[in-house]
């Protein structure tokens, strides 16, 4: 449906003698990793990101398409041009800034600890820790904090969906969960029987739209957008949506 709007808006521009640009970009979403992009109880892909993408693609006159590509290939599909726009709640890290370009930074997620009520170990206690089991998505900036300070203490179990580590979080096989913050809220929270440890930890520098280096004037235009979209309100409006706060 949001591609159609899209696409009549540009035909509505031409028709109307304003130049239209006609050009496709198509955007890759990890789902579910709810608020940020997931599907709704229709079936819809929707989320933070989803929104910002589609109010993006309309300020940058684009066709756009949503493209469903798992975490663990993110990097390498857009380098192998699956798709120009990486927009998945991507940390900006040093370490991938070597192979992507990121745009501003959109959004700010700290790493959030959430484990069952019962849980009463402090995380940052090491020989406290010993033995646990703690639950990260492979390959995130958490699997990397995880694995850098805890490794050889605590068990680490690397999920390739944050969906399936929670999963796992319900049915007792992990003690710990380190996610995203609002995902950890949004879809541990709201769960009966669990609770939030720790502190957040902070990791990246903010996420950003990731792109291909050689990608330069894209990237000029995705940044343009992004200002556009928070100097006219349509960013905090979309934020209201998704975060409570
Ligand atoms: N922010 C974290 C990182 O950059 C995790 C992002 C995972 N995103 C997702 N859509 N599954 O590593």
């Amino acid at each position: 449906k949001k591609l159609m709007v899209a696409a009549t808006t540009a035909l509505a521009l031409m028709a109307g003698g304003a130049q239209a640009q006609d050009r496709d970009l198509r955007i890759a979403f990890d789902v579910p990793y709810e608020p940020f992009e997931y599907r709704n109880d229709d079936g819809e892909l929707t989320g933070f990101e989803v929104e910002l993408a589609e109010a993006m693609c309309q300020e940058m006159q684009a066709n756009c398409e949503f493209v469903i590509q798992a975490w663990d290939g993110m990097i390498p599909g857009l380098l192998a041009r699956k798709f120009d726009l990486i927009m998945s709640s991507m940390s900006i890290t040093e370490e991938r800034a070597k192979r992507v370009n990121f745009s501003e930074p959109y959004y700010i997620t700290p790493g959030g600890w959430f484990a069952p009520e019962s849980f009463n170990t402090d995380v940052t206690d090491m020989a406290a820790m010993e033995g646990k089991t703690v639950g990260v998505q492979r390959g995130t900036t958490m699997d990397s904090y995880v694995t850098e300070n805890m490794g050889g203490t605590v068990n680490i179990k690397r999920y390739t969906t944050a969906e399936d580590m929670v999963l796992d979080l319900e049915g007792q096989r992990l003690d710990v969960v380190f996610v995203d913050y609002p995902v950890g809220e949004q879809t541990i929270l709201n769960r009966e029987g669990f609770k939030e440890v720790g502190e957040p930890v902070k990791l990246g520098q903010g996420v950003g739209v990731a792109m291909r280096k050689r990608d330069r004037e894209l990237a000029d235009e995705v940044n343009a957008a992004l200002k556009t979209l928070k100097e006219d309100g349509t960013y905090d409006a979309i934020m209201e949506k998704y975060f409570s706060y």
